[in-house]
């Protein structure tokens, strides 16, 4: 019989160390300590042994009974506290409302211009944010004097030799395309560019544009000029009215400037088009020679034509901000508005 009292005494040990909730703590109460559980149960059998007997077993069982019961009531009374101490939970509450984020203009901008002329068959490609001086500049045709390699529109990374620079337009994108894909090549590229300008309200030292370009045998001005028709009239509206104007860069012959319809007063004058009637969107041209050769591709059997416009001035114009730097300030009262 001692023995086993002994092994119940194993067995409620191991079980009390293990109690970690308070359901737990009553199962082994109903199973252990009311009047049919395994203590009393053994208390009971202690009776009928004889007297000789009982003195040792029946002093076993009280010590065991007292120091199960102390245990027990510690525990238990640590359960009972904590639960007390947990936060009740209230599930009738109505949900309090958590903000979700939502695209920045700017990039749901892109991923509009680039869905539309994804449907036209042009893909993405990406360059370099610091570009080298032959990207950005002299594959592009640019004379090594032009003003606008200056200290004043280029932020130089290294300044002595001059040659490492963040890029101030993606055109240097076109570079790096034509020199790693063969023609046929129909291809945007947006992308992030900088120019050392002074922030105003109207300009910031870092923007963002989208380049086009397109390469194949025989490309006309016709495809240039219907190319950003179709683009601009499923991206403004299908109304549109456009005209091209003469205008210069080193990198396409000929130039030209695209205007558009103020999409808000049809061509009739407002804020938006201060008035004119007309919207500067683009500029563009067909690909000068100089630059598809120094690209490796041949000028006497490809042309193609490139354009660029800023995202940053299509986003203001559509959404009827002033200020550009209301775009970058990160205040989420006006990001919600856009
Ligand atoms: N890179 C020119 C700019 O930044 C835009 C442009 C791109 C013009 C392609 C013609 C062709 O102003």
């Amino acid at each position: 019989m001692l023995e086993r009292v002994a092994q119940l005494r194993a067995v409620l040990e191991l079980e009390l160390s293990q109690i970690s909730t308070v359901e737990q703590a009553d199962g082994f109460r109903l199973r252990h300590l009311v009047r049919k559980g395994t203590v009393q149960q053994m208390i009971d059998e202690m009776r009928s042994l004889p007297t000789s007997e009982k003195p040792a077993v029946g002093r076993e069982l009280n010590v065991l009974k007292a120091h199960v019961e102390t245990e027990f009531a510690t525990i238990n009374a640590r359960l009972q506290q904590n639960r007390k101490q947990q936060p009740t939970i209230d599930a009738s509450l109505p949900a309090r409302r958590t903000g979700h984020g939502s695209v920045h203009p700017i990039v749901a901008t892109i991923q509009r211009v680039v869905d539309i002329f994804g449907r036209m068959g042009f893909s993405v490609a990406h360059g370099p944010d610091v570009e080298d001086e032959r990207h950005n500049f002299s594959s592009l045709n640019f004379p090594d004097d032009h003003p606008a390699r200056d200290m004043q529109d280029t932020f130089f990374v290294q300044s002595n030799p001059a040659t490492l620079l963040l890029r101030t337009h993606t055109s240097s994108v076109q570079v790096r395309v034509m020199e790693t894909v063969a023609p046929p090549i129909r291809c945007i590229m947006p992308g992030r560019v900088y120019r050392n300008e002074a922030v105003s309200s109207r300009s910031l030292a870092e923007f963002h544009q989208v380049e086009g370009l397109y390469i194949d045998r025989n490309v006309s001005m016709a495809d240039l000029k219907g190319t950003i028709t179709a683009f601009a009239r499923q991206f403004y509206s299908a109304d549109a009215r456009f005209r091209f104007r003469t205008s210069y860069f080193p990198f396409t012959e000929p130039s030209l400037e695209v205007d558009m319809s103020c999409f808000l007063c049809k061509g009739d004058g407002c804020r938006i088009c201060k008035h004119s009637g007309w919207l500067e969107i683009a500029g563009c041209g067909m690909v000068h020679p100089n630059v598809l050769a120094s690209a490796g591709i041949n000028p006497e059997e490809y042309t193609g034509f490139a354009f660029g416009f800023g995202l940053e001035r299509i986003v203001m114009m559509q959404t009827g901000i002033d200020d550009i730097r209301l775009l970058y300030q990160n205040d989420v009262r006006v990001l919600q508005q856009l």
